[in-house]
């Protein structure tokens, strides 16, 4: 039997299904076009190539932790030219040949040294600081090693104050890079 009580009942939950629907129906309706966010900015964004890679990201929070930021390192390196790398580099001449095949000298041969394996040049007697580090040079290593060798690298026999300025870090990049056949290609920026 269905007595009054049980009637409202019934509307009172096709009451609330409508609700649901309706709503739900409105929630679907404004998100995907965004129009209330349009020309707002949002509350935070997340760095783009944390939404890409995530790992660069967390390199990049590395770098900055290390009193470096890679990110405006990769962004001068776009435009930064071999010719002002060529004479920073005059600083580590004293001690690196750069040309294909050319010998060692204090330091180790440079060819070809982006993503070149971490101390893998045959026959050169490489610290155990160097050694002991794993992967290969990407840029972001070569960048924070270069801004403070014996901080970046414990132990390293690179007897080499570092560069500071981010500009000559960006430069001297490109330049190691122009040392290979087929170049790296650039890191990407956001
Ligand atoms: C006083 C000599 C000296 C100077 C100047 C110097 N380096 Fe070095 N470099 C070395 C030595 C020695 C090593 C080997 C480090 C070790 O074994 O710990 C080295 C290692 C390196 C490596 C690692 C190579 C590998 O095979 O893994 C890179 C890259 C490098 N140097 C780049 C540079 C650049 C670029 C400059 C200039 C901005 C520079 N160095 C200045 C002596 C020097």
């Amino acid at each position: 039997m269905i007595n009054c009580w049980e009637i409202g009942k019934i509307a009172a939950a096709f009451f609330a299904a409508f609700l649901v629907i309706f709503t739900g129906q409105k929630i679907v309706h404004i998100s995907p076009n965004n129009s209330y966010l349009e020309g707002d900015e949002v509350g935070y964004k997340l760095p783009v190539d944390l939404a890409a890679t995530g790992k660069s990201s967390k390199h990049n929070a590395l770098s900055i932790s290390a009193g470096l930021d890679f990110m405006k390192i990769a962004t001068l390196m776009q435009t930064a030219s071999v010719d002002s790398g060529a004479s920073v580099f005059k600083k580590c001449g004293a001690c690196h040949t750069p040309e294909q095949g050319a010998k060692n000298g204090m330091g180790p041969n440079l060819w070809n040294i982006v993503n070149r394996d971490i101390g893998s040049i045959e026959g050169f007697k490489y610290s155990d600081a160097i050694l002991g580090k794993r992967g290969n040079w990407t840029y972001e290593k070569l960048a924070l090693f270069l801004h403070k060798p014996k901080k970046w690298l414990k132990g390293t026999k690179m007897a080499f104050g570092g560069l500071r300025r981010e500009q000559d870090i960006a430069s001297v990049l490109i330049y190691l890079r122009s040392l290979s056949d087929s170049p790296a290609p650039l890191p990407a920026v956001q």
